[in-house]
C-alpha cells in the first residue's frame, strides 16, 4: 500500500534527504562493478542502433530482510509474470529489454515449461546421455532458441535482485546509463516493491531470538523511486509505473493521482484478482481498459498492453525531436486504432 496523508488522501512527498540516507546506508551492491560492465556494453551495443528502442521491465517483489545476515525476510505475492510475458512481446515488438528481475521468480519464454523442467523435459537416455523426451521436444526447442538468440544477439539483459536494497540500487544503475538514449528509453515498472522496509543500520545482526517473546518490529516507509526516476536519474525516458490495489472502488484514483505526483506518462493500474486479465491505462489522454481476448486464451493480456505501449511510446519520441507535446486528440487516435 502507499503512503497516504489519511486527512487529505494526498501521497506524501519523499524528500531528497530520505533517497540520499537510504542509498548511504544501504549494503553495498555484491557485483556493482560487474552490473555497471554489463550494463555499459549493452547501451553501447544498442544506442549504435539507426532507431534504438530500450526498456527496462523490472518484474517480481522485493524482499524486506529482517536482520543482517538474514534468516528471515518479509516478501510479496508477486510471480514476476507480468515482467517475464511484458519482455517477451517488447522483444517481439522490435525493443532490446533490461529484464530486472526478482531470483526465481518467471522468465522469458518459459511460461509454456512445466512446473519442474529439469525432471519433467530430460530423461537419461541408453549410453547415459541427457535428452529431451518426445513430449517436450517442440517446446523446449522453442524456448531455448528464442531465449539464446535474445541473449546472444544482445538485445536481452538479465539483471537479478532479491532485496529492496538490491532492486532499488540496481534500478538507480539502469537509470543512469539508460539516460543518453533520451526519450528512446523506457521504464516500465512491474516490480511488486516493498513499501515499508527495515532500515539496515537499525536491523539486528544476528538471527532475531524467539525466547525474547512475541515480535514487536517498526518498519519504515521506504521511499518511493518514481519521482527521483523522473527528475534526475532519467528525465527525459519514457516512464510507466504500475498500480495495484485489491479494493477496485480505489483503483482508478490512486492511478490518477500516480500519475500527477510523479508524473508518470502511463500508470497501468490492475486489481490483485483480476490482474491476468484486466489492466486500466491511465494517461493525461484519459483511461482505456485493455481485457485480455477471451477467444484467444493462449494470448497474455500483455500481448494488447505492450501493442499500446509501444504505440505511446512512438508518439512521444515523435514529438520529443520537435520539442511538442503529445496532444489529446493523438493519444485518443492512438486508443482508437
Ligand atoms: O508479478 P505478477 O504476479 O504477474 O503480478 C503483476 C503485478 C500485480 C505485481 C504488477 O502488475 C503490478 O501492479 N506491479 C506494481 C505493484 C505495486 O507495487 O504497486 P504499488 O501500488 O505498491 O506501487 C506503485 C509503483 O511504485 C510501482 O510501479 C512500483 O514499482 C513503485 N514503487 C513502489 C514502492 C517503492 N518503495 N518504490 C517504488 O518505486
Amino acid at each position: 500500500m502507499d503512503a497516504m496523508d489519511h486527512d487529505s488522501g494526498e501521497l506524501q512527498e519523499v524528500s531528497a534527504a530520505e533517497i540520499k540516507s537510504f542509498f548511504e546506508s544501504a549494503p553495498p551492491l555484491k557485483d556493482g562493478d560487474e552490473i555497471n560492465k554489463k550494463l555499459k556494453e549493452f547501451v553501447e551495443r544498442n544506442s549504435s542502433a539507426t532507431a534504438p528502442r530500450v526498456v527496462c521491465v523490472t518484474s517480481g517483489g522485493t524482499t524486506v530482510p529482517l536482520e543482517q545476515q538474514c534468516v528471515r525476510f518479509i516478501d510479496n505475492f508477486s510471480s514476476g509474470h507480468r515482467g517475464a510475458a511484458s519482455t517477451e512481446y517488447f522483444l517481439k515488438a522490435g525493443y532490446s529489454v533490461i529484464f530486472l528481475y526478482r531470483s526465481g521468480s518467471c522468465q522469458p519464454y518459459c511460461s509454456s515449461l512445466p512446473d519442474d523442467p529439469l525432471l519433467e523435459c530430460f530423461d537419461i537416455s541408453d549410453d547415459s546421455n541427457i535428452q529431451v523426451r518426445q513430449s517436450h521436444a517442440e517446446v523446449v526447442k522453442r524456448v531455448i532458441s528464442e531465449h539464446h538468440a535474445a541473449v546472444s544477439g544482445g538485445y536481452l539483459l538479465k539483471l537479478p535482485f532479491t532485496t529492496i536494497f538490491e532492486y532499488l540500487q540496481i534500478l538507480r544503475l539502469v537509470a543512469l546509463s539508460l539516460s543518453c538514449l533520451g526519450p528512446c528509453a523506457m521504464f516500465y515498472l512491474a516490480a511488486a516493491v516493498s513499501d515499508f522496509y527495515v532500515p539496515w543500520e537499525t536491523m539486528t545482526v544476528h538471527k532475531i531470538q524467539s525466547r525474547s517473546g512475541p515480535l514487536d518490529m517498526r518498519l519504515a516507509q521506504a521511499p518511493k523511486m518514481l519521482s527521483v526516476l523522473r527528475k534526475e536519474w532519467a528525465p527525459v525516458a519514457f516512464c510507466i509505473s504500475f498500480k495495484l490495489e485489491t479494493d477496485s472502488k480505489i483503483l482508478v484514483e490512486k492511478a490518477d493521482m500516480a500519475l500527477k505526483k510523479y508524473d508518470m506518462h502511463m500508470v497501468l493500474a490492475n486489481e490483485l484478482s483480476t490482474r491476468k486479465e484486466e489492466v486500466i491505462v491511465v494517461s493525461k489522454s484519459g483511461k482505456t481498459v485493455v481485457r485480455k481476448d477471451k477467444a484467444q486464451p493462449c494470448v497474455d493480456v500483455e500481448s494488447p498492453l505492450i501493442e499500446l505501449v509501444v504505440d505511446r511510446h512512438s508518439t512521444y519520441i515523435k514529438h520529443s525531436g520537435d520539442g511538442t507535446e503529445t496532444t489529446r486528440r493523438e493519444e485518443d487516435e492512438i486508443l482508437v486504432s
